[in-house]
């Protein structure tokens, strides 16, 4: 069930504004409401402001239908402030998301509204899936108060998000964001502004190779998809791809590595750093170091562990099926 928490209840921020009201924004607005934060809405035009409020509160009835969210968020949803543009949703709010489409034009125009008519403390989050963080700081005039908080969809329910710092945004707001995201139930991650930050690179790397399957014909896109989630995605809730291979044995990934280089080409590389670690006879939990450390009693603790979780998921998986 979605984290609710009585209105007014949060240190900060109290009030906020969600600028773009579309897929990610309505989910952030059900999110940040269910939590007891002040939210004003704003799109692209008065009628499409309207229209998401309406869709915001059609959204949070399924939920509360379905037994997802507490009723009383409805009644919330229904005392929003009406707002017509930018400069009245932000002007006495204590943190601005903007979620507008994924263009930089878009975004610089809509940057420049908000930090025109924002008080100078007002903390500005982008939910940009790609742009670098650091070009879109360079269009603030107080870029220091700006970073970005990269929701996943669908917003109300995915727990991750990446924060991620420009060069020069100030640490207290990365830790102000972090402190609030982790109160309503999230799980903040900072990360640099490389391309795609963390989750995009891999999860387009994953989809890159996913694709190639089928288009090789090994197998159809239904296929594709089942072992990819019944297969080593099964693993995923509990455990990364660095400490899945510390458990595999990291001299087994670099022989296999090594196989579908000779097969595949050399974006199957063994990767320097791997082939380090294992010159090193670091293989991960069989040797006690790979990615992590472990003792030999952590390394038990560790595998049971483990069990528990993946009898626990089967168990949750048949039954939902
Ligand atoms: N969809 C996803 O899975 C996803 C996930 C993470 C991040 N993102 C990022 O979130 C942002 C929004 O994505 P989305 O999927 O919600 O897009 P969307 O197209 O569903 O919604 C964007 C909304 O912004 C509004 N908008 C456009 N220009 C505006 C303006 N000048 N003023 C006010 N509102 C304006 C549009 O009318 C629309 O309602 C993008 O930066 C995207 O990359 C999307």
């Amino acid at each position: 069930m979605l984290k609710t928490l009585p209105a007014d209840t949060l240190a900060w921020p109290r009030r906020a504004a969600i600028i773009g009201a579309g897929t990610m924004g309505l989910g952030v607005a059900e999110s940040w409401i269910a939590a007891g934060v002040a939210v004003t809405l704003v799109d692209v035009t008065p009628e499409q402001t309207r229209l998401a409020q309406t869709r915001l509160s059609q959204r949070v009835q399924k939920h509360a239908q379905a037994g997802l969210v507490d009723p009383a968020v409805s009644a919330r949803i229904a005392n929003m402030p009406v707002v017509d543009s930018i400069a009245s949703a932000v002007a006495d709010v204590d943190l601005v998301f903007e979620a507008v489409f994924e263009r930089i034009e878009v975004k610089r125009e809509v940057l420049n509204a908000i930090e025109a008519a924002a008080r100078p403390a007002t903390q500005i989050a982008s939910n940009t899936s790609s742009l670098p963080i650091d070009d879109l700081a360079a269009l603030l005039r107080h870029p220091q108060r700006f970073l970005g908080m990269h929701w996943f969809n669908p917003p109300e329910w995915t727990p991750g998000i990446e924060l991620i710092p420009a060069q020069s945004t100030d640490p207290q707001a990365v830790e102000q964001a972090r402190t609030f995201l982790q109160a309503i139930g999230k799980r903040p991650i900072v990360v640099g502004s490389g391309p795609g930050f963390v989750a995009n690179r891999i999860q387009l790397a994953l989809f890159r190779e996913a694709l190639a399957c089928v288009e090789d014909g090994l197998a159809s896109p239904e296929a594709v998809d089942e072992v990819v989630r019944s297969c080593f995605g099964f693993r995923l809730p509990f455990f990364g791809p660095l400490q899945i291979a510390d458990m595999a044995g990291l001299d087994v990934y670099r022989d296999v590595f090594g196989i579908l280089e000779r097969g595949l080409g050399e974006r199957f590389q063994v990767p320097a750093s791997l082939a380090t670690q294992v010159e090193q006879g670091h293989y991960g939990t069989k040797t006690g170091t790979g990615f992590f450390s472990y003792t030999a009693e952590e390394r038990e603790q560790l595998l049971i562990a483990r069990d528990r979780c993946y009898a626990a998921l089967s168990a949750l998986m048949e039954q939902l099926h």
